[in-house]
């Protein structure tokens, strides 16, 4: 049982025996470490609900608790505070049962069944820097939900079928009118292999969207072409195959390079058959109605000041919209992949779009109250003026670029501080992109989820500081005193009782991580979970500074410090783990 909890429980009791609700017993890390370890704040509140003294209830909660063996010292601070420390020796056996379990002490919850949303990227259209942060965001909160113990699966939910894919068609017909997919007479079948690689359909979207906003004309021929493709025409569909699987293929790569990784590479294309019955059932019992022209789904409610536009599911063309293929996803993650939760990681600026899906499908209970459907939006890299990151010719930064600078930043940093001078270039050129992630990575999850960071290679690459190279250095300095000791044949041994406030403190911020986990899992947060893995390493560094393991003369002492040492790295690879951060073996 995590640690706060089993402390809960015994304060739970004591207040339940002083006559108060035991809920009123939650003993929380205390704010103020340099006068407790733990604080339990409950007897204010209860003393005001019971309309009692708080400092007599605390007194009172104090002479009920029946288990005080774990405790060297409670206190009564305030009006009513309980400071609480515990012995070492309670200590020590928290740390040993947490070592023999693989999950660091976090609980198996009741398993649901999860779906992440998360990447959203185009066909056709290069990842840039706006697809960083649902990337990186969402496949952490992924790892977090599976190490929580449920099932989960990342879905990409690519743009893959909207009028984009229109243009591009129409696009490749006007350079080449003679290619067999636009020929209404072939019967199939079409040439496997693609007539456009990932460079030409990068050039050609931009040209295509632009011809077809400028001149009447190509607008109708993309909306056509869309039109066709939706209602299956082979040619097109063939054709628009090609686009798609020739746009996976470079996205995984970047994706790769990043340690995101999709279960799922559904997309809006994916849900195209349920869209025309859903809609059709939506109009038959009402929830869908016609409004100028439109079928739309009213979601507002007449009764808060808010006002939110309808769901539109058919515009005034005749064509269904990226709400009516979110709607249609919602329905086939509910009904088919039986989903109880379907976590949304997408921009802050498409809330009002969610909202609208979420409440849609409440309101056509394609959604059960049971479900849950939440957006966790994502905030904004922004460049170091305060405002969106932009190249200097203002365009968005490709994300491969952004990889490419990252790393060699690392390579500087690496090469400054001398590390990893003296082995192989395939090793060099390893750890500089494993420090460059992290580096990219821990400067976008450090931050919360919904906040705007700016994006600052410099700081982010630093070994010093709150950065993710140095978590790295810290997990490649605890492998090599583990390597050294195995390399001594020295051995792991019983954790003991601490004897120094620096092996202490590595011992409660050890014992932190189910709560923090928590926090993270609650909240979809993983910047809880980028903070700890900072505290983990400064604790340990100080640790490492205090206690001289390798020169240690007592065994039983030396072979605790190396357990210690592992547990450690044991649990700081847990959170690098789960913020998708990969760390090399030495450097
Ligand atoms: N493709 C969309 C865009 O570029 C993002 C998709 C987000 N996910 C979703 N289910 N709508 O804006």
């Amino acid at each position: 049982m995590p640690l706060l909890t089993d402390l809960s429980d015994i304060f739970g009791d004591a207040f339940a025996k002083a006559g108060v609700d035991a809920s009123h017993g939650a003993v929380v890390t205390s704010q103020r470490p340099d006068l407790a370890q733990f604080q339990c704040n409950g007897a204010l509140g209860a003393a005001k609900q019971a309309g009692r003294n708080p400092r007599e209830l605390a007194e009172a909660v104090l002479e009920a608790i029946s288990d005080r063996e774990p405790f060297k010292e409670l206190s009564i601070a305030g009006p009513g505070f309980i400071n609480i420390d515990l012995t070492d020796k309670y200590l020590a056996a928290q740390v040993r049962s947490v070592q023999a379990d693989d999950r660091h002490g976090v609980p198996a919850p009741e398993k649901k069944s999860v779906i992440v949303d998360y990447g959203g990227p185009n066909v056709a259209k290069e990842l840039h820097v706006g697809h960083l942060r649902p990337a990186i965001i969402g496949e952490s909160v992924k790892r977090i939900f599976r190490f929580a113990g449920h099932d989960v699966a990342g879905d990409v939910h690519l743009g893959d079928w909207g009028l984009p894919m229109g243009q591009l068609i129409a696009e490749m017909k006007h350079r080449d009118p003679d290619l067999v997919y636009f020929d209404p007479d072939h019967t199939g079948p079409y040439p496997q292999e693609s007539p456009v690689d990932v460079a030409h359909l990068n050039e050609m979207y931009p040209v295509a969207a632009a011809a077809a906003t400028e001149d009447p004309e190509r607008k109708s021929e993309a909306q056509q072409a869309t039109a066709e493709l939706q209602a299956g025409r082979p040619g097109y569909r063939a054709l628009w195959e090609h686009f798609r699987r020739v746009s996976i293929e470079a996205m995984r790569e970047v994706y790769d390079t990043l340690g995101v990784h999709f279960e799922l590479w559904n997309g809006e294309a994916s849900v195209h058959d349920r869209i025309e019955p859903m809609v059709a059932r939506l109009r038959a019992n009402g929830v869908a109605v016609e409004s100028d022209g439109a079928l739309v789904i009213v979601v507002d409610d007449p009764d808060e000041n808010r006002e939110i536009p309808p769901l539109m599911l058919v515009n005034s063309r005749g064509a269904f919209t990226y709400g009516t293929s979110d709607l249609a996803t919602v329905e086939e993650r509910v009904v088919d992949a039986k989903a109880d939760e379907v976590i949304y990681v997408v921009d802050a600026r498409q809330g009002l779009h969610f909202e609208q899906i979420f409440r849609a499908a409440r309101k056509s209970g394609i959604a059960p109250q049971s479900v849950i459907l939440e957006h966790a939006p994502n905030g904004t890299v922004n460049g170091p003026g305060g405002t969106p990151l932009k190249t200097r010719e203002g365009n968005l930064p490709l994300l491969r670029d952004l990889i490419n600078d990252a790393t060699a930043a690392a390579a500087d940093r690496l090469a400054e501080n001398d590390l990893a001078s003296e082995y192989d270039e395939i090793e060099r050129a390893d750890i500089a992109s494993k420090v460059g992630m992290a580096a990219l990575k821990y400067g976008d999850l450090q931050n919360h989820r919904s906040s705007d960071y700016i994006f600052d290679l410099d700081r982010f690459s630093a070994f010093e500081g709150k950065t993710g190279p140095y978590l790295l250095y810290g997990a490649v300095r605890m492998k090599s005193i583990l390597r050294e000791a195995a390399d001594r044949g020295l051995q792991l041994g019983t954790v003991l009782p601490p004897k120094v406030d620096q092996s202490r403190n590595l011992m409660l911020a050890l014992l932190r991580f189910p709560d923090v986990f928590d926090r993270a899992l609650r909240h979809r947060a993983p910047n809880h979970l980028a903070e700890y893995g900072y505290e983990l390493v400064a604790e340990f560094s100080r640790f490492y500074e205090a206690c001289h393991i390798l020169r240690e003369r007592d065994p039983a002492r030396q072979a605790s410090w190396l357990s210690m040492v592992e547990l450690t790295l044991a649990t700081l690879g847990t959170v690098l783990e789960l913020l998708g951060i990969e760390s090399p073996e030495r450097m």
